[in-house]
């Protein structure tokens, strides 16, 4: 719409800053994550930042949550454990910053600001607050607008936080930790979560005139707001809508607390995204889950890495899947276990069939109880019902693997493959002794042992001949 500006111009709906709307770029982010302290309470061998929560590192977790924003730059302050969390998170960008001694938040922040821009705008988060999700991180960065913006919570109990001290009129003029506090500003139930954004160069000059005449003898970063309001700086506060996303972790107690409302999260969004979830409490996912419509999951299924599941997919309960794809209208039944492996469209897989890496099934395949494929690609509607190993095999189409059939693909030494063609028919309990070939349409004995190819179209055997034995007796027990 065309705007009818000659009434209204009292207030411009957009700051005027001589620049058209779409060429105006607010000042570039410098992320900063303070990950120095030791973290005791986890009583861990492992450095906090490391715990890993839904199978990554806490700090993995703010890492990839800060690279959503896409910030100029990531600086990590980090100093107990240094060696093993640089060893953790290796992405090439980052800049890290240590911090020797910890001496406080405001100490922390100040090792990263040699190496940050002054018309940069400072994004302060903190390497044990996992679950904050980027858009609080925008919409923060947005009420900065070159200010500070601060991102508070509310809480039932705030004992140990620093509280957060507003006028009269509900603006912020400090936060004064719960140690320096009175009683009275001990009941206020607004609390600092400590993620902040504040302009480069002041913030520089604030956190170099900090003190540490306090009662933990530290520099404070929060008391930069008392300062940045002195100095007429806007500090615009943001109420977080949910306690656990701007819920740090100090034992293992709130490690799992966290883990619960991150598994909450995703369910949520799988429900969202169409699934329909027997239990949303028992759906687990560590990692990253796309999935097709009307996808239905039962209750206990774990999803781990990168998992793909096509329309009409359905998960039977109990099942493990990781980094798995698999194709519409298939069906996972109960206590599977699969794993780097691809299941094409309208299979059925199960129930406690197991998929070890690089085993692709194509469409309309059967892989039944108490089967593994490993290795092996097995074609369009073939099929292995029941016990059987399918490992380093080509499999065609419309295969039928009877029961008990097993692929021995290992010499102790070296892994040789199995190729079974088109139409096979393996009887049951066959023993296919690698390389070996079953031709086209070819049918094997049950109880066989193949060493050598056997020819297309033709019924192979290789099992000694039965016979029956006159006169023999069974051993019979003797009085004593
Ligand atoms: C801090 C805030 C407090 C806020 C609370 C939210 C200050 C002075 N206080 O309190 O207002 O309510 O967080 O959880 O900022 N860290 C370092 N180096 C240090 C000290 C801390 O890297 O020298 C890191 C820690 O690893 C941790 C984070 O900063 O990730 C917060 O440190 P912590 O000691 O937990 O801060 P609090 O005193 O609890
Ligand atoms: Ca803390």
């Amino acid at each position: 719409m065309k705007k009818t500006a000659k009434k209204t111009a009292k207030k411009p709906a957009v700051r005027r800053t001589g620049a058209p709307a779409a060429a105006r770029a607010a000042a570039p982010v410098s992320v900063v994550i303070l990950a120095a302290g030791q973290g005791k309470r986890m009583r861990s061998d492992l450095p906090k930042v490391l715990q890993p929560l839904a199978g990554k590192p806490l700090l993995q977790h703010v890492l990839d949550t800060a690279a959503q924003i896409e910030p100029a730059a990531l600086h990590v302050v980090y100093g107990h454990g240094g060696d093993m969390v640089r060893a953790t998170c290796t992405d090439p960008a980052l800049h890290w910053a240590l911090q020797a001694e910890q001496r406080g938040t405001g100490h922390a922040l100040l090792q990263a600001m040699p190496d940050i821009p002054d018309d940069h705008q400072v994004l302060v988060l903190y390497g044990d607050v996992p679950l904050l999700r980027a858009e609080t991180l925008r919409e923060l960065l947005l009420l900065a607008a070159g200010q500070i913006s601060l991102l508070t919570v509310n809480l039932a109990d705030p004992t140990g936080y620093g509280r957060v001290l507003r006028d009269a009129r509900g603006r912020v003029r400090s936060i004064v930790e719960q140690k320096d506090a009175t009683a009275a500003q001990r009941r206020v139930r607004e609390a600092n979560t400590g993620v902040m954004v504040l302009p480069a160069k002041p913030l520089k000059k604030w956190l170099a005139a900090l003190r540490s005449d306090n009662a933990q003898g530290e520099y404070y970063l929060t008391d930069v707001i008392a300062m940045a309001v002195k100095a007429k700086t806007r500090v615009t506060p943001l109420v977080a809508g949910s306690e656990s996303e701007v819920q740090g972790v100090n034992d293992k107690l709130q490690l799992a607390q966290l883990e619960a409302a991150f598994r909450a999260r995703l369910a949520e969004e799988a429900m969202r995204s169409g699934a329909t979830l027997a239990d949303p409490a028992r759906f687990d996912q560590r990692g990253t889950l796309k999935l097709g419509r009307d996808v239905f999951i039962d209750a206990n299924v774990l999803f781990e890495g990168v998992v793909e599941l096509g329309d009409r997919v359905r998960v039977g309960p109990n099942c493990v899947l990781r980094d798995m794809t698999v194709g519409a209208d298939t069906v996972i039944h109960s206590n599977c276990v699969l794993e780097k492996s691809s299941v094409g469209s309208h299979c059925s897989v199960g129930p406690f069939a197991r998929l070890r890496p690089n085993a692709q099934l194509r469409d309309h395949v059967h892989i039944g109880n108490y089967v593994e494929v490993k290795n092996s690609v097995v074609g369009n509607g073939s099929k292995a019902n029941h016990l059987t190993y399918l490992g380093d095999a080509d499999v065609g189409e419309k295969v039928n693997v009877g029961a008990g059939t097993i692929c021995c693909n290992y010499d102790g030494v070296n892994k040789s493959r199995t190729v079974i063609e088109d139409g096979a028919f393996i009887g049951s309990g066959a023993m296919l002794v690698a390389p070996v070939a079953v031709r086209a349409g070819a049918t094997i004995g049950a109880g066989s042992t193949i060493t050598k190819e056997a020819p297309a179209g033709k019924l192979t055997l290789a099992r000694s001949r039965q016979v029956t034995l006159e006169g023999w007796q069974r051993p019979v027990k003797r009085p004593r």
